[in-house]
């Protein structure tokens, strides 16, 4: 299978690109996107940490485009619960992490995809390349074919396959819900947002994808890191206050970002600086209507923390003063005990202490300040697999030209990769409903960036449960109990 593959993405390499099609086999063979239900199938049992053993039939190795870039990724697995029928929703989970490619892989019962199964859903676990995905062409070389857009344009195509073939198999096409964490929850807000809009049209049709609509129902998000290309600003617009030059002035102690040279702290206030007409160029307005502005914007941070750390108390939490929570006077520890106010820069020195920050700039990094190459980098890479720079600031650091822009190529390829981009956009299909977490002690990205996703999205009408979970840090599907009574209000609306 794969040496045959290898062939034919040695064709498509030969050919110029927009001529990808004329590769494909003649298509003699059946419709390579129909489900074959006898194809690769089997019983399975999944028993969970509490000894509680589910049912399900498997059917593996999917392959959801026509003409396979990279067999080790493009495909789908299904796994259906007894009760399950043509009507019941679908739980689609990415394993996609450090947007590294991720395999499809059978359900857990550690995590939300044996939840889902448990809770009588479908579950759907695709694979998708990712910046590390490669294949060894016949003279010898090496492809790399997962750079960005590639692993959203997979899931985009995953999607296709399973309403292509939605009469034919079980569940509900309509009714999908994604899921995914970090950069797989970038890509679970990606589905949600960017649903059949024509930017992706030429990459899902070089892969044969299936042709219908790719938008989903429900997007479930944790800790997504997008909007990449202003996540640098948002990082250092927050965290900058925490700087301490621990190469000059010998600095190491808690609750300080230790950086080792001045052009490091040179760099965070030139991003900082950034932040405040990014923001205003979103017109974002709180849910009073008060337009968000970067003079507003850490109290509005602060109704979140508040809240979440309000919750946590009510559940038992000890929360220490360190933290930066203050509670109402006379009341600590008893009846009437409720969080008043948040000291955000004590708050902000708590975490720099618990967990180091990402130093400047957090995303963009290579050839700043130092030679590094991030994830992010690597993934707007190319095809030989040389990683890339992606913002103008770095492009212009590194060129040493302060009027350079990058190549449109790569703008563009950044601009599908940011759901800020398509929330609004009347090009797409929107998911109607989003449950989205970032750990309140989760320093990947800024919390600048998962908040103007929330808001964009409830700007645009969209319903949205959001919560910045206290002292959780940078993880995914926890707290299954309310994911799953979620997603059962929004694919159950008459129930409650
Ligand atoms: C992930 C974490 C990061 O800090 C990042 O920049 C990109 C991805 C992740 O966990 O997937």
């Amino acid at each position: 299978m794969k040496t045959y593959l290898r062939l034919w993405v040695a064709v498509l390499f030969a050919l110029p690109s927009g001529q990808v099609f004329a590769a494909n086999p003649p298509s003699k063979a059946a419709d390579p996107l129909r489900f074959d239900p006898g194809r690769n199938t089997s019983e399975k049992t999944l028993t969970f940490p509490d000894n509680k053993v589910v049912s399900y039939r498997a059917y593996e190795t999917i392959y959801y485009v026509a003409n396979v870039a990279d067999s080790a990724y493009q495909y789908l697995n299904v796994y259906v619960p007894q009760s399950a029928t043509t009507k019941t929703p679908i739980f689609l989970r990415n394993y996609v992490g450090g947007y590294f490619s991720a395999k499809a892989q059978a359900p857990s019962g550690t995590d939300a995809s044996g939840r889902a199964l448990r809770e009588g859903y479908v579950v759907v676990i695709p694979g998708a390349r990712g910046w590390n995905a490669n294949v060894t062409k016949p003279d010898g070389t090496t492809a790399f074919t997962g750079k960005a857009p590639a692993g959203i344009v997979d899931l985009k195509a995953a999607v296709r396959y399973l309403r292509y073939n939605d009469k034919a198999m079980p569940g509900d096409a309509e009714k999908i819900i994604t899921d995914g964490t970090s950069a797989g929850g970038a890509l679970s807000s990606l589905l949600g947002a960017t649903g059949n809009h024509p930017a992706y049209e030429p990459y899902l049709q070089a892969l044969g994808a299936a042709k219908t609509r790719d938008d989903v129902f429900a997007t479930v998000a944790y800790c997504p890191i997008i909007d990449l290309e202003h996540a640098d600003m948002a990082y250092e617009w927050l965290y900058s206050g925490t700087n301490q030059n621990a190469g000059d002035a010998a600095v190491r102690s808690t609750g300080v970002r230790s950086l080792t040279s001045s052009a490091q702290i040179a760099v965070s206030g030139e991003l900082a600086a950034q932040f405040p007409a990014y923001l205003s160029s979103l017109g974002l307005k709180m849910p009073s209507g008060t337009l968000l502005t970067a003079d507003n914007y850490r109290d509005y941070l602060k109704l979140f923390l508040i809240k979440s750390a309000q919750q946590a108390r009510n559940a038992g939490a000890e929360i220490p003063a360190n933290t930066g929570v203050k509670f109402n006077p006379g009341f600590r520890g008893g009846p009437g005990e409720f969080v008043l106010d948040i000291d955000l820069d004590t708050y902000l020195s708590y975490l720099v202490a618990k967990t180091p920050l990402k130093s400047p700039p957090a995303f963009d990094k290579m050839g700043v300040v130092g030679p590094d190459a991030t994830p992010e980098n690597q993934l707007f890479g190319n095809a030989t697999g040389k990683p890339a720079n992606f913002t103008d600031f770095s492009w212009r650091k590194v060129s040493g030209n302060p009027s350079a822009t990058m190549d449109k190529a790569i703008k563009d390829r950044v601009y599908l990769l940011n759901p800020m981009n398509f929330i609004g956009d009347a090009k797409a299909t929107p998911s109607k409903h989003w449950f989205i977490r970032h750990g309140a002690a989760d320093r990947d990205t800024g919390f600048p960036i998962p908040i103007n996703l929330y808001t964009k999205l409830i700007n645009e009408g969209a319903d949205v449960n959001f919560a910045l979970p206290w002292n959780r840090p940078h993880s995914g599907d926890y707290n299954l109990d309310d994911v799953f009574a979620w997603i059962d209000s929004v694919v159950n609306p008459t129930k409650k």
